[in-house]
């Protein structure tokens, strides 16, 4: 197995980088982010990559890869970040399905974000659940993206490989569904999606049971062959029904295959800019780790132990000790079986903890990309010894736009107050900013939300 970052000179670089910061915090290393950036460019073979945005959770971040070239447009995660990030760029695929009734609203009274944001679909179900949301609409207005089941199934669907998505799987299913949007004159059909989980996000080169790697190997190469015909007969048979702007597949792990599809005109990736501990196990790429986090020691129970502070940021997925984080620095540290990454405490073993003290600090990095942001407001990165920019995570920026007040600002009326909202998010701004009572949360909600910095990042 590689070991990934064994280079001491980065992590030298990076402690001086961040020796003034108190941990825990996060550290991007800017210098690994950009020759990320640029090898998923070259793997994505000419066509453009969509930026996961559930992948970097910076929306920083998100701006400067975006003017890199190579890369067009957002794969976000949900609607109100989809809103959220419309005022800033033009073209936003939400990549899953939504049930936020208030945000669909705000979608469809808001003619610019109309244009610049298209809802994932699956089913007749979800266009008939979003005109319940949003009442009649005018023609067009909605952009729409069919999301395509991309998992092998095999002995007749007994046995399933990939992710449990879309309903849709062969051109027949796909085209009713085109054709029943394009029925309604609200919708838009515009693209199509089909992400092959069980490629791109499954490493073919993992640790361990040898008979494991070979079959994950000979199970990737039956779906890309079976997915490549099946994706090529759908698109082919939706192009008759709506004249498609886009077709995106793939992720990180796949986007040389993908790409090489005639079908798809675009992919998707965000992991890989981070390069998280999961792709570690790949055997036709090696992301640099980017992202970190640094935890203090906080006692030393014995010879050889150091415990650090908190350390249970596991990853999300089925639970096993593949989603545990990986201490990176100094290295020759693990996790004990017994306790794992803990809620309050990690206690490390290995030679390496002897040279550790109370306030030494320890680098791990997580198994996930973005869910790192998810345990810290803000990422500080770092250019060789430098830290030139600190920058809020989604979760440090605030939530995104409320879209409906709990209840209306003293002295304005529920109508005119529902009204505003509807009307636009920067309407909805006004009326609260201009609410007299500075106590009502709305209102303060909105005033820190237009007050926040947003550092920009040059990368
Ligand atoms: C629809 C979709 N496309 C692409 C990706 C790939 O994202 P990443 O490159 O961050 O692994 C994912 C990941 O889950 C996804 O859900």
């Amino acid at each position: 197995m590689r070991q990934p970052y064994a280079r001491p000179a980065g992590f030298h670089d990076l402690a001086r980088a961040t020796a003034h910061l108190e941990p825990p915090f996060a550290v991007i290393d800017l210098v690994a982010l950009r020759a990320n950036a640029a090898d998923l460019v070259r793997r994505g073979g000419g066509k453009p990559i969509r930026v996961a945005s559930k992948s970097v959770r910076c929306r920083s971040i998100l701006s400067s890869v975006l003017e890199m070239p190579g890369f067009a447009g957002i794969l976000a995660y949900t609607l109100p970040e989809a809103l959220w990030l419309a005022d800033e760029f033009d073209d936003i695929v939400v990549g899953y399905p939504t049930a936020d009734r208030d945000a669909l609203k705000q979608l469809a009274g808001d003619p610019v974000r109309a244009a610049r944001v298209t809802l994932m679909i699956d089913s007749v179900d979800h266009l008939d659940y979003i005109e319940s949301a949003t009442g009649p609409l005018e023609p067009g207005t909605l952009r729409i993206c069919i999301d395509l089941d991309a998992s092998l199934e095999l002995l007749d669907g007994l046995v399933h490989l990939g992710a449990y998505r879309s309903p849709i799987r062969e051109a027949a299913a796909a085209v009713a569904l085109a054709e029943a949007v394009q029925a309604r004159p609200g919708f838009r059909l515009v693209g199509l999606m089909a992400y092959e989980g069980q490629i791109a996000g499954v490493g073919d080169n993992a640790p361990g049971s040898v008979v494991r790697r070979t079959m994950v190997r000979a199970m990737q190469r039956t779906s890309r062959a079976e997915l490549a015909n099946r994706r090529a007969a759908i698109v082919s048979a939706v192009r008759e029904v709506a004249p498609l702007e886009f077709v995106n597949g793939g992720g990180t792990g796949s986007l040389e295959t993908t790409s090489a599809e005639d079908a798809i005109t675009e992919t998707a990736a965000g992991s890989g800019l981070y390069g998280p501990a999961l792709f570690d196990t790949y055997r036709n790429f090696q992301p640099r780790p980017a992202a970190f986090f640094v935890l203090p020691v906080v006692r030393r129970p014995g010879p050889g132990i150091a415990t650090v502070l908190g350390g249970g940021w596991i990853a999300s997925g089925p639970a096993g000790k593949d989603r545990l984080p990986t201490p990176s620095w100094p290295t020759g540290l693990t996790l004990t079986a017994a306790e794992g990454a803990g809620e309050v405490q990690t206690p490390l073993v290995g030679a390496a903890a002897n040279g550790l003290s109370i306030g030494s600090r320890v680098w791990f990095r997580h198994t996930k990309a973005g869910e790192l942001c998810e345990h810290v407001d803000t990422l500080h990165l770092a250019e060789g010894p430098t830290l030139t920019t600190t920058t809020p995570t989604y979760r440090g920026t605030l939530p995104p736009l409320p879209l409906a007040h709990p209840a209306p600002a003293p002295g304005v009326s529920s109508d005119a107050c529902d009204a505003a909202c509807r009307g636009s998010s920067d309407a909805c701004y006004q009326a609260c900013r201009d609410s007299s009572d500075p106590s009502d949360q709305f209102a303060a909600r909105h005033r820190t939300l237009g007050d926040r910095p947003l550092a920009s990042v040059r990368l």
